[in-house]
């Protein structure tokens, strides 16, 4: 078999055309013509199938190591579709830090429609088995969590899931297959918001779903259809394309965090640091044993005598925003901003205070990154120590 970065450039090849094109075209068709009535045709109707996206659907399966793919319009819909084939009655175990979004759509939507989630951290496997019921069906969670980047061990979970006959769903969002394949370690159900690192340049909104197996596929496949919530052709394009360089990108900017961890732990305003790549923590002690490398998110928190807000505005090169996974560098304060929802307390408890900093790291060079926290850690300091 092709080695994982040429199966990143090339994908399943697909000979569709006469032209010679070396990448699939865009389809722009929202339906196909019949040779004749009751003949059978490969594609019928574009929400059913699009050979754009089934180009990005086989390229996900091939590199998770799945059956089959699925593209949705956005992450949010993957996820939508992952859950969607429960039934009222299903209790499904949940990590206890999922994405903001995740955990709005099983609380305010799923569980209306009946199934039921009770969370837990996912970490403590005594914990986790203790919350299995006679209905539960299944565990989902995220391996590396945002915005403290604590680590749970796929294998780990996939082997109580199986010991109780359950599905393990992970959310490949932040790894992604090259850093890791949930599906080789035991799960059976991949998602990602591919608008992250899979496409990595911030200009598109996708979200996919990979299935170990084929029967499973259907299952998905059946609630992309029916419900609709498809990727289009050119975003399709932009997913696929992003792959492509999925590989450089990542080594790169695990180069860059591995050189701003290292500046930030001289810092005497950073009281804490959190990435799975600093070793001697029980997190970096399984991300070493499942992963190829430790991603680009990290974050940190700064003394009581830096002002948090002052320097996240006072950073110009890393831009203020939510999102991560793409060729620039973004910064973005959990407490004010993807985690606002949640009620202070509970914010606290769960170690999002107001001095935590996520940054996700691009492949800028690293020495112009150092110099801008440098400059803003310098700018936020002096306010605090004027205004005391
Ligand atoms: C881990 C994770 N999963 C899912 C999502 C949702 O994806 P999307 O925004 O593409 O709908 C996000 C978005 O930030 C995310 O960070």
């Amino acid at each position: 078999m092709a080695g994982f970065n040429t199966q990143l450039v090339h994908g399943k090849e697909i000979k569709d055309n006469n032209t010679g094109a070396v990448n699939i075209p865009v389809y722009n068709s929202s339906t196909y013509q019949y040779p004749k009535v009751g003949e059978n045709v490969r594609w019928d109707y574009a929400r059913s199938g699009n050979p754009t996206r089934e180009f990005l659907e086989k390229q996900i399966a091939q590199l998770e190591h799945g059956a089959c793919g699925f593209a949705f319009a956005s992450g949010m819909a993957a996820i939508h579709a992952a859950f969607a084939i429960f039934r009222p009655g299903d209790h499904i175990l949940i990590g206890d830090q999922l994405y903001g979004g995740t955990y709005r759509l099983l609380n305010q939507y799923f569980k209306l429609q009946g199934i039921a989630f009770t969370t837990v951290d996912t970490r403590n496997l005594e914990k986790v088995e203790a919350a299995i019921q006679n209905n539960t069906k299944a565990i989902y969670f995220e391996p590396v969590t945002n915005p403290l980047l604590q680590v749970t061990s796929v294998r780990e979970i996939a082997t109580i899931a199986k010991r109780h006959n359950l599905l393990t769903i992970v959310d490949n969002t932040f790894l992604t297959p090259y850093l890791q394949r949930p599906l080789e370690l035991g799960a059976d159900l991949v998602v990602h918001s591919a608008t992250k690192y899979l496409s990595g340049h911030s200009d598109v909104i996708a979200g996919l779903v990979v299935a170990k197996t084929a029967a499973l596929g259907q299952k998905i496949y059946f609630v992309q259809n029916a419900l609709g919530g498809v990727l289009s052709p050119e975003s399709a394009n932009l997913v696929r394309r992003g792959i492509q360089t999925l590989g450089v990108r990542m080594e790169r900017e695990q180069q860059n965090v591995a050189a701003l961890i290292e500046f930030l732990q001289q810092r005497p305003e950073v009281v804490q640091l959190n990435y799975p790549g600093i070793a001697g923590t029980k997190d970096h002690a399984i991300a070493a044993r499942e992963c190829r490398g430790y991603g680009g998110v990290f974050s940190f928190v700064l003394d009581a005598n830096t002002d948090a807000t002052t320097f996240v505005n006072n950073l110009h090169l890393l831009k203020l925003a939510v999102s991560l996974g793409a060729v620039e560098s973004l910064v973005e304060l959990p407490y004010e901003m993807s985690h606002a929802e949640l009620p202070p307390q509970e914010r606290i408890q769960a170690g999002i205070t107001p001095q935590l900093i996520r940054c996700a790291i691009g492949i800028e060079d690293c020495e112009d990154l150092i110099a801008d926290i440098r400059a803003a850690l310098a700018v936020a300091r002096k306010k605090t120590a004027a205004s005391v």
